[in-house]
């Protein structure tokens, strides 16, 4: 296997251009498309060559549990882009987040995260974690004040998604940082919904980003995926013997996929963002919507913060819909273009209502705490053109005008 393009650095190149250039190893057959390799396993021309690469000592593949060329050629891409010096893929976004915290722990230690978590992030930090002596905390994501208020001398690392699912919450990632490191901690970010291309948590003090490659990077609602990204110290430390003997390996199909949709990922999310921006100001001037959140409006609560730490709003929104449930499940039920999924970050637009469905494990106190009420709605904003996914929301807002504004739940 072969670097193509050895003449440029891949790191000087623009976005774009890395992802479709950079991390590619090419064979001896000279394929112009990234091969899909295939194989659990490889040969060694000698015993000595078996011995060598055990050792480290000589470079090659040993085993697809931890090293194969086409996951490695996804790996190598994802480090470029997010600017990490290592990059390791792993079978889902949660089997990224379970190996980035429990790779980090041993019993007696504590972890900080957000209260705002997606639910099994909060199933790994409050119900896992405990269960092998790792203490955790949750904190009021948006108050520095309270991550300051919840450290320990032995807190080892903290956890935060931020914008947050479903509310789309900023936390101050410098600022986590900060009183993280302050305290000799570690911080872990969850990127999906602000996706690579908005938000840099390394370059704001993260140690460790985590994504579900599942959304915006496949893009395409097709594979499973996900991916650690940190210095190569964090990876070495923490992260590659937990994976490389526990084995939540990325397969090298679903690898190969996610390459090929790295090429395009610039411009589909692009393209998602313009439409999700059109579409916020479309529903915050409509009188059946209570309230709209999006990261990229001038209303956003956290607007300047947003502004700070994300180059656009990205391709998710909330909005509270009157009438409850009621009104939220009839205007979803009378949606024809955009479809009720949990799901997001596809090329289809999807709908969610995360009372019901992604955050029904959460107590009523904790959703209410989080503002994730009964009319509350997620959108993921699809490849669809903006104006026909504006005229299907529209008619099935109207839906709801019949409904008294305070429906009974
Ligand atoms: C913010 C966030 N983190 C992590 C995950 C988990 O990813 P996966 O479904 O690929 O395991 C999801 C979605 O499922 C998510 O929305």
């Amino acid at each position: 296997m072969t670097n193509p393009r050895k003449s440029r650095d891949p790191k000087t190149l623009r976005p774009a251009t890395q992802l479709i250039h950079g991390g590619s190893l090419r064979s001896e057959f000279e394929e112009a498309s990234e091969a899909l390799f295939l194989t659990q396993s490889y040969l060694y021309d000698s015993m000595e060559i078996a011995e060598a690469r055990f050792k480290g000592t000589e470079p090659g593949f040993v085993y697809s549990r931890f090293s194969n060329p086409t996951v490695a050629m996804f790996e190598r891409r994802m480090a470029l882009l997010e600017g990490a010096e290592a990059a390791r893929a792993t079978a889902s976004g949660m089997a990224a987040v379970t190996a980035a915290l429990m790779g980090q722990v041993w019993a007696g230690d504590h972890v900080v995260a957000a209260k705002a978590l997606f639910g099994s992030c909060l199933y790994v930090v409050e119900e896992l974690l405990p269960r092998f002596g790792v203490a955790s905390t949750l904190v009021e994501g948006t108050d520095l004040a309270s991550w300051r208020a919840a450290l320990r001398p032995n807190t080892k690392t903290a956890f935060l998604e931020s914008p947050t699912n479903p509310t789309l919450e900023i936390v101050d990632i410098a600022g986590v940082a900060d009183i993280m490191h302050g305290a000799g901690a570690t911080l872990v970010v969850d990127n999906v919904f602000a996706t690579p291309l908005f938000q840099r948590p390394l370059e704001l003090g993260a140690d460790c980003v985590v994504y579900s490659a599942t959304k915006h990077i496949d893009g395409q609602g097709r594979v499973l995926g996900g991916v650690i990204l940190a210095s190569e110290k964090f990876i070495a430390d923490h992260i590659h013997n937990f994976l490389r003997q526990t084995g939540p390996c990325l397969s090298p199909f679903n690898a190969w996929t996610l390459l090929k949709s790295l090429e395009t990922l610039p411009v589909r999310v692009a393209a998602q963002t313009r439409s999700a921006e059109r579409i916020a100001d479309f529903l915050s001037g409509h009188p059946a919507v209570v309230r709209t959140l999006y990261p990229g409006r001038l209303d956003h609560p956290q607007a300047d913060l947003a502004k700070r730490q994300m180059s656009a709003g990205g391709t998710l929104l909330a909005f509270e819909v009157a009438g409850g449930k009621t009104a939220a499940f009839r205007m979803a039920n009378a949606l024809s273009i955009i479809g009720v999924s949990n799901n997001l970050g596809d090329a289809k637009s999807l709908i969610t209502h995360p009372e019901t469905t992604t955050h029904q494990r959460l107590k009523p106190d904790q959703r209410a705490a989080l503002g994730i009420g009964p009319g509350l709605l997620r959108l993921s904003v699809g490849l669809e053109d903006s104006q026909d996914l504006i005229e299907d929301l529209a008619q099935a807002l109207d839906k709801t005008a019949s409904l008294p504004r305070h429906a009974a739940e």
